[in-house]
């Protein structure tokens, strides 16, 4: 960053105490590329993108941003934009290739690497466990839908733990339970390209159990670990006032809200997925899922609109915002409020510290870089403006907002949106792999530096 960075503006940042944690996120699949090297073996994401289709542009993370091989370029960058904190997800089929059994030992020194060049440059590793690339031996197995899947992910989680907890201290275990889940097992719209009521209730239930076995595992084998769980919380919007919209979007909340934190930090699913979900629920399980946290991790982009949708399997799906709504260049609702709101609110609920795990500004654009070799992407910077002014505001009104995480460091693998949707405060040429800050980048290191 040079010195010609944009000011934060005072407003955005004087309300962050020092010790507030600024940074950045990204996860193994998005980012890695080298999905046949060094005994890596195929997740699922892998089968989708070559089997099942549904990637824009038949895109896959075959190379991505070949961040296996640029890594040290891209802790550089990191460096440069002088973030504390440094969220990333280890590839459980690079370490287990089959999943479980025999260990990859490239594999397992890669991130051992990633951690010390991160330790080295003052920044701190935040290890999450899992970040939708279950390895697909397990999958076929019956991946999630078997209830053997909480030993197998405990068993990960041990050796995690022990490869890397002596110097790791900030680890989640999930990134987005009802995301995968949804998109995997309900819609078919993500890997394992699954749609199906059972399959998706014991999925649910199966993930809340590993997850609450991840956690005693990482409780017993890293001494002085914080952990937490990272959730998508998008506030669900019923998208008309029609009783079956109502309705749908009742039973839509449940499911992407709170199918997981209510289980795990109160002990019990959401009324209409507990009577679903009886049949799967063992004795003494509950108490397995809700094991004590540390934190709360909160990714959140946008407001839900949910409507009835009998083309899907639960009857619910996604409606449209009302047109007057401001919206960003992937037409997902721009609503400031709704995350100062979902701040103050998840506060009272859970009260637990919250991490923003993430929040960030896609777009189809190309954002190619102008005669200077700028970046100039005027709406993502104003976007984060607004977004770290409405955290602020949740803060002065008593949400507990420990730090702030910008999805995402890379232009990336944007899952079904391919290449084609960049999300990145550095800008990859994904020909040439070259890596641009962009202006959203100079402004977020001014902030951070001002903080
Ligand atoms: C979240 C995912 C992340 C990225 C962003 C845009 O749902 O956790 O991997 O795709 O959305």
């Amino acid at each position: 960053m040079t010195d010609a960075s944009p000011s934060p503006g005072p407003s955005a940042a004087q309300p962050y105490p020092p010790g507030f944690v600024w940074g950045v996120s990204t996860s193994a699949y998005q980012i890695e590329g080298a999905a046949a090297e060094d005994g890596r073996g195929p997740s699922i994401w892998d089968v989708r993108c070559r089997t099942q289709g549904g990637v824009v542009n038949g895109d896959t993370g075959d190379v991505a941003c070949d961040h296996y091989h640029r890594m040290a370029d891209d802790v550089a960058l990191m460096t440069g934009l002088g973030v504390d904190a440094y969220r990333f997800s280890v590839s459980w089929p690079r370490v287990l290739p089959r999943g479980r059994g025999g260990v990859n030992e490239a594999g397992l020194d890669f991130y051992d690497r990633l951690i010390d060049r991160l330790l080295e440059s003052g920044i701190e590793p935040w290890l999450c466990l899992y970040h939708w690339d279950l390895p697909q031996a397990l999958q076929d197995l019956g991946g999630w839908a078997n209830r053997d899947s909480v030993g197998w992910f405990g068993d990960y989680a041990a050796l995690c733990a022990r490869r890397y907890g002596d110097r790791v201290k900030r680890w989640a275990t999930f990134n987005e339970f009802s995301v995968f889940t949804l998109f995997g097992y309900a819609f078919g719209w993500g890997a394992p390209s699954i749609a199906d009521r059972a399959t998706h209730l014991a999925v649910i239930h199966h993930v809340n159990l590993a997850h609450g076995a991840g956690v005693d595992t990482l409780r017993a084998l890293v001494p002085g670990a914080s952990i937490g769980a990272v959730h998508s919380v998008q506030p669900m919007r019923p998208a008309s006032s029609r009783p079956e919209d109502v309705e749908a979007a009742a039973l839509f909340d449940e499911h992407w809200n709170w199918a997981f934190p209510d289980p795990q930090l109160r002990a019990h699913y959401p009324p209409r997925i507990a009577r679903a979900i009886e049949p799967h629920v063992r004795p003494g399980d509950m108490a397995r899922i809700a094991r004590p946290l540390d934190w709360f991790g909160l990714n959140h982009y946008a407001p839900v609109y949910g409507r009835r949708d009998d083309s899907l399997i639960w009857g619910f799906g996604f409606g449209s915002p009302p047109p007057e709504m401001t919206r960003t260049a992937i037409d997902w609702p721009y609503d400031p409020d709704c995350f100062r709101d979902t701040l103050i609110d998840l506060t009272r609920r859970y009260r637990l510290p919250i991490y923003v795990t993430e929040n960030g500004y896609g777009t189809k654009a190309p954002e190619t870089p102008d005669a200077d070799g700028r970046v100039v992407d005027a709406d993502r910077l104003a976007y984060l403006q607004a977004y770290i002014a409405a955290m602020a505001e949740a803060k002065a009104r008593g949400a507990d907002v420990r730090g702030y995480f910008v999805w995402s460091l890379l232009d990336n693998f944007e899952w079904g949106g391919g290449y084609g949707t960049r999300f990145g405060i550095v800008r990859v040429d994904f020909t040439t792999q070259a890596r641009i800050p962009k202006e959203s980048a100079r402004w977020y290191a001014g902030l951070i530096r001002g903080a």
